[in-house]
């Protein structure tokens, strides 16, 4: 059977052949150009940070987090079992042990009534991730951090535009990361950013994305030559990338429009099936408004996911699951600082199956993927 309804696919906002043709002709393909300031500037001041800083990807954000937060051996990193590899990897490269915590059974989010339990002396950042672009609880996460000294990064891979009582994900912890991975809402193909709300450590930012040089003050004509000054990589994209962002930001307002209407066909035509089947359908709390980033159901058991994914595939549509918990991975075990105990993380993620969910996904595409999900009896 051949897969008619991708998981996903990436669409096009308008201006990116346009864009991308520019930025030829402005003859700076590689990074800090034109376009990749003019990314940096409509993010900085749409999300109201003062440092928005393009990255070759959501990983490499994380890479530059935990150096600039000086993360190392004997360091903990505390961060959800549920979330991809890289945003504990990302501290491990450094030498930082890992302390998994488990997640809540709503939103999926890092469970915060745990997180005091897991602080330590050695603690030197937490991690929380918006699953699925829904906030995690953050007044009570920045609450303990601030109790106990301990920086947050904000793993905001999902959530771009997502906001918290209001606030924006991404403004909460001293740093924050986007992905602009071809899955996500806005897209490059592979991209990323970092957010850095601490304006102390802005000008370090600069450094370790620059190959750990002085390069940005050359060319701000603070130096006259630019040299080795700090441990760092080649974290920024080609300013032929920030084009095709650049076009995909200007759209953001109808990216998450087409969106906001398909996660919202789903969620009111799969209820009654959803209610009928004991499935459960995503938990948005009051404080939240979302991203529009991804639809998941829960259904349940393990056996019900296979077989529900076999009977979408059989009618050409692509329905995928999502991380398994880092807890039990080899790497997650060699790296953990303790023993973790994430019960609600390994039931849940056997359990979760995510539908295609993308822009220009048609309401007769939709229709078809409704029908297919609720034709499925357990
Ligand atoms: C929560 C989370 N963090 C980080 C990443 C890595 O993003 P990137 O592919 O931009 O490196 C992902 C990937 O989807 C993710 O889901």
């Amino acid at each position: 059977m051949t897969i008619s309804i991708p998981f996903n696919r990436p669409c096009l906002a308008g201006n990116e052949y346009k864009y991308i043709a520019e930025a030829i002709a402005n003859g700076h393909a590689s990074g800090d150009g034109p376009f990749t300031r003019r990314c940096h500037a409509l993010l900085e001041q749409e999300l109201g940070v003062p440092k928005v800083l393009l990255t070759t990807s959501c990983t490499h954000a994380l890479e530059m987090a935990a150096i600039l937060l000086d993360c190392g051996p004997g360091d903990e990193v505390i961060l959800p079992s549920f979330t991809f590899v890289s945003t504990a990897n990302a501290f491990v490269l450094r030498g930082a042990r890992i302390v998994f915590s488990d997640i809540r059974p709503d939103t999926l989010n890092l469970d915060e009534t745990q997180l005091e339990g897991l602080i330590s002396s050695r603690t030197k950042a937490i991690v929380p991730v918006h699953y699925a672009g829904v906030s995690c609880a953050m007044d009570a996460i920045s609450a303990i951090a601030q109790r106990h000294g301990v920086r947050i990064v904000e793993d905001n891979a999902h959530g771009l535009f997502a906001r918290y009582k209001g606030r924006y994900t991404g403004t909460f912890g001293c740093l924050a990361t986007q992905s602009f991975h071809e899955t996500k809402n806005v897209t490059c193909g592979e991209g990323g950013a970092l957010m850095v709300n601490d304006r102390d450590l802005i000008e370090r930012a600069l450094v370790v994305r620059e190959k750990g040089t002085n390069r940005s003050q050359f060319f701000r004509g603070q130096v006259d030559k630019y040299t080795w000054v700090d441990i760092g990589s080649s974290y920024l994209p080609s300013d032929l990338l920030a084009a095709f962002l650049f076009a995909q930001l200007e759209g953001r307002q109808e990216i998450q429009r087409k969106r906001q209407r398909v996660w919202e066909y789903y969620s009111q035509h799969l209820a009654e099936w959803a209610a009928g089947q004991g499935v459960r359908l995503p938990v948005v709390p009051a404080d939240c408004e979302q991203a529009y980033h991804m639809f998941y159901i829960i259904v349940p058991s393990p056996e019900c996911r296979q077989a529900l994914i076999a009977h979408l595939k059989a009618q050409g549509i692509l329905g995928v699951f999502h991380y398994v918990p880092l807890n039990l991975s080899d790497m997650g075990q060699k790296w953990a600082a303790r023993e973790s105990h994430c019960p609600v993380t390994e039931d849940l993620s056997l359990r979760l199956l995510r539908l295609p969910l993308y822009n220009d996904l048609t309401e007769a595409e939709q229709a078809h993927v409704v029908a297919g999900v609720t034709s499925f009896e357990n």
